[in-house]
């Protein structure tokens, strides 16, 4: 009885919010809008969060951003009320087609994430690596219009896992600050991009623009093509270069999911130009092998750049060499960076500071992703005394992918992930063209 009466007073304030947004839009959107989150930055990582509104009734959750990874992941035992709430049982065509191989039972009373017999995934946590078990269960959510700004688009159905309570502290350390679950914007027909094109059956394709700076978001655009305008009446889908996307065979961070591809978006990096000095780099490294290993892969949840060995000191050589010609005085390196300069005789640029640039050549020697100064230095107080850094860290020889592209190289940079024709588009640093991912135009 009680359950009822939460039951129906939960269903009035459904149609409430739906004659809410009704009476807020005479206008008739397509189902296919493009739909977009705020992309935050969270300073104490250097790490990013993008919001979706989630159950019924619909609230604002932040999720950690994280462009690989399969399932989306959620804190339902702190952070869940909802009227609308289905756990996924095992033997459902959901959970066949997730492929999960497990399912789990719950002794604790009935609640989100906790029931008999359903289907259960292992959530990851994408900076430490370290997982964790979850039941599934299903639920509404949205996404704000992106011509609308304010206006939530089409309410569909979503399916992620809970973590565990027991749990708690494990799988959500190193997350961005006040994270209640993973975004999980990777290759598998369940990730939360998949889920969001699949629900208003709109092509795979969102792009994600990172900003520099936790005082103005950037943003994540779902179920969009373009064009992507930025203020000064910009359309950066215009100037887009683009590389082809690579299917690893298997995740290679990832121990428990091997019967599933990699979720991760790779590309073909085949050396390093920094100013014209070509780098050449060990080309079985920059493979990907049957084991996943090696390779150049994207990651937001990688605060800079991870090299293998090998690669860093070929890159850091280079640099030193052009160097020279930029009036640079080396000082002692500030951990975890392994080469730092005096930041008062660098000039600063509108490109940042007047440093050589690293290009990174990819499937053709044409192609080149460009790395000005404010991707590639980083402002690092030291003893009071002002150091700028090479934003790249050596991952160690034994790396699992030789090159992890991370947040300070990818932001105020366009990317768009077509899964459609299987490429990445990218704008190198939007400073060039006079603006920054805080600066798009509803
Ligand atoms: C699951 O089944 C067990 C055994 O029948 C029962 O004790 C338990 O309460 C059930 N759990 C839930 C969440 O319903
Ligand atoms: C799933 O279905 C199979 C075959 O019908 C059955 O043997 C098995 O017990 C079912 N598992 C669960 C958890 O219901
Ligand atoms: C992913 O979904 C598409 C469309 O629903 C389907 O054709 C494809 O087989 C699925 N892939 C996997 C690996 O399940
Ligand atoms: C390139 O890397 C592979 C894999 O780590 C290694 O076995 C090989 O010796 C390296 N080649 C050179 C020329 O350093
Ligand atoms: C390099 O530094 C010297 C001494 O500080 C200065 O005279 C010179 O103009 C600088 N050159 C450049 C290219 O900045």
């Amino acid at each position: 009885m009680h359950t009822k009466l939460i039951m129906s007073s939960s269903s009035l304030l459904v149609t409430f919010l739906s004659l809410l947004l009704l009476h807020s839009s005479p206008l008739v959107i397509s189902q296919s809008a493009p739909v977009f989150s705020p992309i935050d930055k969270d300073d104490s990582t250097g790490l990013y969060t993008i919001t979706i509104y989630l159950k019924t009734l619909l609230q604002p959750s932040k999720l950690h951003l994280d462009v690989g990874s399969f399932l989306p992941w959620y804190d339902c035992a702190r952070h869940y009320k909802s009227s609308t709430y289905q756990p996924v049982i095992y033997n459902s065509s959901l959970c066949l087609d997730l492929d999960t191989k497990a399912y789990g039972n719950c002794f604790r009373p009935p609640a989100p994430g906790c029931s008999n017999d359903t289907c259960m995934f292992f959530p990851e946590n994408p900076v430490t690596r370290k997982i964790a078990t979850g039941l599934l269960l299903t639920d509404k959510f949205a996404l704000p219009i992106a011509q609308k700004q304010f206006q939530l688009g089409k309410v569909s159905q979503i399916v992620l896992s809970c973590t565990d309570p027991n749990k708690y502290s494990r799988i959500y350390r190193g997350l961005a600050k006040g994270s209640t679950g993973l975004a999980s914007l990777g290759r598998f027909n369940y990730s939360l991009s998949a889920q969001i094109s699949r629900s208003s059956s709109s092509p795979w394709i969102f792009a994600l623009c990172l900003p520099s700076s936790s005082k103005a978001p950037g943003i994540a655009l779902f179920n969009s093509p373009g064009p992507y305008n930025f203020s000064p009446g910009i359309d950066i889908s215009r100037s887009l270069t683009y590389t082809p996307l690579i299917l690893g065979p298997r995740s290679a961070d990832t121990q428990i999911f091997y019967w599933y591809k990699s979720p991760d978006y790779y590309i073909g990096l085949t050396s390093f130009k920094v100013s014209q000095r070509l780098v050449s780099l060990n080309q079985t490294l920059l493979a990907i092998d049957e084991n996943g290993m090696g390779g150049t892969k994207l990651s937001s949840s990688a605060p800079y750049t991870v090299l293998q060995t090998s690669i860093f000191n070929a890159l850091k050589d280079a640099f030193v060499k052009e160097s020279v010609r930029y009036n640079l005085t080396e000082v002692k390196p500030v951990a975890p960076f392994g080469l730092c300069y005096a930041a008062d005789k660098i000039q600063s640029t509108r490109l940042g500071p007047a440093v050589p640039t690293i290009n990174l050549v990819l499937h053709n020697s044409q192609v080149v992703w460009s790395i000005y100064g404010s991707n590639s230095m980083v402002n690092v107080p030291n003893n009071g005394v002002d150091t700028l850094c090479l934003g790249f860290v050596d991952g160690g020889l034994n790396t699992r992918t030789s090159i992890v592209i991370g947040g300070y190289q990818m932001k105020d940079t366009l990317l768009q992930f077509d899964l459609v024709r299987d490429r990445l588009g990218f704008s190198s640093s939007l400073l060039v063209q006079s603006t920054n991912c805080a600066n798009f135009s509803f």
